[in-house]
C-alpha cells in the first residue's frame, strides 16, 4: 500500500509543460535567490540559541550542519535538474516513491515552510524590539514575546506576517531587483559584522570549548543539538529548486543555484560564528544538574534576568555583540539590516508554502478551493490567507527556537525522503537523462540520509513528539480524503 501510486515522471513533466511558467531566472538570479531565502533568522537570531546549546562548541555545530545540508543539495540538484516542475521534494516522492510518501513529505513541508515563516517572523521581532529599545520606545514587555518566551502576545510577530500575507494576496511576489537589493543588505551586514567583532577576538572566550558535551539523542543539547537547530540558519536553499519551472537552462542553472547559495552562505556563517563567540563568549546559562538549561523553559528566562547582556540571552545577538563591544551604533545598523531584509524570507516561506499547497490541490489530494486564483489579483487568495493567519497566530505565541526546531524536523524528513528516491531512481530508471548526476550518489545519498537522522533524533523529545503527531494527522487527513479524491486514482488528471 506504502508504495502504490507512483506518478509517472513524464506525466508529471507533461503536466508542467502544459501549464508551465515562463522560464527566465538565470544562473545568478537563482543563487541570489537561494541567497535571499537562506540568510535570515538562522545567522541574526539562533546563533544565541546555539550558544545556549553548545558554548563555544557551536561553531562545530554550523559546520555539521552545513555537510549535511550540502550531502542534501547534490541530492536536490539531481533529481530538480530532472524534474524540473513546481512541488520540489513532494513531486519528487509523487513520482518516485508514490502517492502516500509523497502525502506525507507535503504535511512535512507544511512543517518547513509554514512554521519557518514564524519563527522568522520571531526573529524579526527580536531585532525590531531591541531598535525600539535603543530608540527609547520600548513596547510593553508583555507585547514583546509570546506566552511561552516570557510575556503575552508577541505583537511584532503578529503583525509582520499579517502584512507579508497582505502583500501576497495583492500579487506582490518575489522580485528579482528587491530580492537582489535585500540579499546586498544582508551580505553587507554580516561583513560588516566580522570586521568589526573579528579583530576583537580573544581565545580566553572558548574556554571551557565544549561546555555541554555533544549531546545525546532527544536531549537537544550538546554540539548536535545545536547542529539541529542551527541546520534552520541552512533551510532555504530548496527554494532554488522550487523555481524550477521558471529557470532557464533549468539542467546546468539549478544544480549552480542550489550548491552555489549554500556554499556562499556557508562561508559567511562559519566567519560569524567564530567572530561572535570570540568576541564576547558564549557559555550557556547551566542548570543545577550541570546541564545547559533549555531554551524557552522558565529556568532559563530566569537565569538571564540576570544576565541580560550575555550573548545566549539576546534576542537580537548579532546587534547585542557589537553593542557589547562599544559599537552601539553599528549595532543599530546591523538590527536595521535584520529588520529591512528578514521579513523577504517570510515572503519566500509562506509563498512557498502556498506553491506546496497549490500543487497538492491541482493532483487532487487536497481540496480545489485551495488552487483558486482571485480574478483580480491572479494570487492563490484563499490559501495564502489561511496559510497566513496560521503564521501570525503561531508567531505570536512560541518563541523562535521551538518555532525553528520543528519546521527543522520537517525538513530534515523531507531530506530523507529526497536521497532515498535519488537512489531508487538510479536503480529504476538507469537510463533516464540525468543532466546533473550527484557525484558518488552511493556514498553522498547514504551519508545525506544517515547525517539527516543524526540531526533529527538530536531535536528535543518535545520537537520529535509534535512531529510524530503531525505525521499522524496527516495521515488520517490522507485516508479521509486526498486517498479517495486522488486525480491520479480517479484517472481526473486535470487537462
Ligand atoms: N534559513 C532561513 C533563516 O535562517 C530559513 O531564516
Amino acid at each position: 500500500m506504502l508504495f502504490q501510486r507512483v506518478k509517472p515522471l513524464d506525466q508529471i513533466l507533461a503536466t508542467a509543460e502544459k501549464k508551465g511558467l515562463t522560464r527566465q531566472l538565470g544562473p545568478v538570479q537563482l543563487t541570489l535567490l537561494g541567497i535571499g531565502a537562506i540568510i535570515g533568522t538562522g545567522i541574526f537570531v539562533l546563533t544565541a540559541e546555539a550558544g545556549q546549546k553548545a558554548g563555544p562548541g557551536m561553531i562545530i555545530s554550523f559546520v555539521i550542519a552545513a555537510v549535511v545540508c550540502a550531502l542534501a543539495a547534490l541530492a536536490y540538484a539531481e533529481l530538480a535538474a530532472m524534474i524540473p516542475v513546481s512541488g520540489s521534494a513532494y513531486t519528487y516522492t509523487y513520482g518516485v516513491l508514490g502517492e502516500s510518501l509523497a502525502w506525507i513529505v507535503g504535511w512535512a513541508l507544511v512543517l518547513e515552510y509554514a512554521v519557518a515563516a514564524g519563527a522568522v517572523a520571531v526573529g524579526w521581532s527580536g531585532y525590531m524590539n531591541g531598535l525600539l529599545m535603543s530608540a527609547g520606545h520600548a513596547l510593553p514587555e508583555a507585547l514583546r514575546t509570546g506566552p511561552y518566551d516570557g510575556g503575552a502576545f508577541n505583537v511584532l510577530a503578529f503583525a509582520i506576517s499579517l502584512v507579508i500575507t497582505a502583500l501576497l494576496v495583492f500579487g506582490t511576489s518575489k522580485s528579482a531587483q528587491v530580492n537582489a537589493v535585500l540579499v546586498s543588505i544582508k551580505i553587507v551586514a554580516l561583513i560588516v559584522f566580522i570586521a568589526v567583532a573579528m579583530p576583537t577576538v580573544k581565545d580566553v572566550n572558548f574556554h571551557p570549548f565544549f561546555p555541554s558535551g555533544w549531546g545525546s539523542p532527544m536531549g537537544g543539547v550538546g554540539v548536535l543539538g545545536a547542529a539541529a537547530s542551527i541546520f534552520f540558519a541552512y533551510v532555504g536553499f530548496d527554494a532554488v529548486s522550487t523555481a524550477a519551472e521558471e529557470t532557464k537552462n533549468p539542467n546546468r542553472n539549478i544544480p549552480i543555484g542550489l550548491i552555489g547559495s549554500l556554499a556562499v552562505c556557508t562561508v559567511f556563517y562559519l566567519l560569524v560564528g567564530y567572530a561572535a563567540v570570540g568576541a564576547v563568549g558564549s557559555q550557556p546559562m547551566m542548570g543545577a544538574d550541570g546541564m545547559s538549561l533549555a531554551t524557552g523553559s522558565q529556568a532559563f528566562a530566569a537565569a538571564c534576568q540576570g544576565s541580560v547582556e550575555a550573548l545566549v540571552c539576546s534576542k537580537d545577538p548579532l546587534a547585542q555583540v557589537l553593542r557589547m563591544l562599544g559599537f552601539a551604533s553599528i549595532g543599530n545598523l546591523i538590527g536595521l539590516a535584520a529588520a529591512l531584509a528578514l521579513p523577504s524570507v517570510i515572503l519566500m516561506m509562506i509563498f512557498g508554502q502556498t506553491r506546496i499547497f497549490f500543487v497538492m490541490s491541482r493532483d487532487g489530494l487536497l481540496p480545489n478551493f485551495l488552487s483558486k486564483i482571485h480574478p483580480r489579483y491572479h494570487t492563490p487568495h484563499i490559501v495564502t490567507m489561511i496559510t497566513g493567519v496560521a503564521v501570525s497566530l503561531f508567531s505570536a505565541m512560541f518563541p523562535v527556537g521551538i518555532l525553528a526546531d520543528i519546521s527543522n524536523s520537517g525538513t530534515l524528513f523531507a531530506f530523507i525522503m529526497v536521497s532515498i528516491a535519488v537512489m531508487i531512481l538510479r536503480v529504476k530508471q538507469p537510463t533516464r537523462a540525468r543532466p546533473f548526476r550527484t557525484p558518488l550518489a552511493w556514498v553522498v545519498c547514504p551519508l545525506g540520509i544517515l547525517g539527516c537522522l543524526l540531526l533529527f533524533v538530536n531535536l528535543s523529545v518535545y520537537t520529535i513528539s509534535l512531529f510524530v503527531g503531525w505525521a499522524t494527522i496527516g495521515l488520517v487527513v490522507y485516508y479521509l480524503y486526498g486517498y479517495r479524491k486522488s486525480h491520479l486514482a480517479n484517472g481526473t488528471e486535470p487537462t
